[in-house]
């Protein structure tokens, strides 16, 4: 990876949300989506130079914080995330994030930034290139439920790296449709407000479920998957909480980040544990077959992996060289004799 930033190592960059926004302003939203598919796909390609671990999760009765690790070997990365479905009734995020990038070389950490919205960007992202791999081509219709915080952005990517042109929406709180269809009005997709999941589906080449209850939930029951659809199921993201019926799965192909994360967080947590699932890394670099039919229905059981924060990271790195979309933080002790500490404090008094 290049070292874009001039090498102050006191301090590291610091990416706030405020400076988060002017950056994927400066790129510009569609472009940013574009770049963080291709970034994450040329990360899978060589996934398995990777670390990989199920992420760390620790679970409470309204959810979940998780800590996601990986290293390439060069660069170091994690993640912090939560995710709370109740938290959206008091205001707040269901999802917040922050990461972290280090070199390995020295341990040093080289990037603080904000993650929430460059979740909402990876997991958009990352969808895309699932899509590009499975989806029918020249899909053009997306049918999107659950119209939260991820669903514009999950919108957004599909039409930016697939040529998506129309979006179908549903949300049990309609309130949550008008939203979506106001922040994408200007984006010349069509938008169909639907009144149900099943007239949202009508018609629809891919559908993306992005719901959050903690809750084995049935956004989508088998009778209202036709044949050759491809599914992103992206709400499903921790033990006890997914959103298709099982005989869904029993129709589908099924692609998965990393099967030891996601035969415990996904879909798939409701099949047998020798439920068949091509790893969608495997797709990516040519070492396994994504859609082979038009009648075959794909599934993309996302959960998250931290390969792809860590791509996110490394773009939002290279992007920050010759802006100032970032402030310097001073967060590493670094007295001029390594060994001297101490004296470093004293000297402070
Ligand atoms: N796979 C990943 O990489 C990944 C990344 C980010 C978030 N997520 C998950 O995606 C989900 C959505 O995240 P968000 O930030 O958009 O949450 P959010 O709380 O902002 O939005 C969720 C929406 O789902 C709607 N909803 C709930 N039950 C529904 C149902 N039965 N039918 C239709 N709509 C329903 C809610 O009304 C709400 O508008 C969460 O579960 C989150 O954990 C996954």
């Amino acid at each position: 990876m290049p070292a874009p930033l001039p090498s102050e190592r006191a301090f590291i960059p610091f990416v706030s949300v405020e400076n988060m926004m002017r950056l994927v302003h400066h790129v510009g939203i569609e472009t940013m989506l574009v770049e963080l598919t291709d970034a994450i796909e040329a990360d899978f390609r060589r996934w398995e130079l990777f670390d990989k671990t199920p992420r760390v999760a620790s679970h409470s009765h309204d959810g979940v914080i998780e800590l996601m690790p990986t290293s390439d070997g060069a660069v170091y990365s994690f993640k912090y995330v939560n995710g709370h479905p109740k938290n959206m009734a008091q205001g707040l995020q269901t999802v917040t994030a922050l990461g972290l990038l280090a070199e390995v070389s020295t341990g040093y950490p080289v990037l603080l930034t904000e993650m929430t919205l460059l979740t909402a960007l990876r997991t958009a992202a990352t969808s895309a290139m699932a899509a590009r791999h499975l989806a029918p081509q020249k899909a053009r219709c997306l049918a999107l439920i659950g119209n939260g915080a991820q669903a514009e952005f999950q919108a957004l990517a599909m039409k930016a790296v697939l040529g998506i042109e129309e979006v179908r929406l549903y949300d049990i709180d309609p309130r949550a449709t008008q939203k979506t269809v106001r922040n994408l009005a200007r984006t010349r997709l069509r938008l169909v407000p639907c009144t149900s999941a099943q007239a949202a589906i009508e018609g629809a080449d891919i559908i993306t479920t992005c719901t959050a209850d903690k809750q084995y939930a049935t956004i989508l029951t088998d009778n209202m998957v036709g044949a050759g659809v491809h599914i992103n199921a992206i709400g499903g993201d921790c033990p006890g909480k997914t959103e298709l019926h099982r005989d869904i799965l029993l129709r589908s192909d099924t692609f998965v980040e990393y099967p030891p994360q996601t035969r415990i967080e996904g879909e798939i947590q409701q099949m047998d544990p020798d439920y068949s699932v091509t790893e969608l890394w495997q797709v990516v670099s040519g070492r396994a077959q994504g859609r082979s039919s038009d009648r075959q229905i794909t599934l993309f059981d996302s959960v998250g992996f931290a390969i792809e924060d860590f791509s996110a990271l490394r773009y939002v790195r290279e992007k920050l060289a010759g802006t100032d979309y970032f402030q310097k933080l001073d967060i590493i002790a670094d007295p001029d004799d390594p060994r001297d500490l101490f004296g470093m404090l004293l000297r402070a008094a």
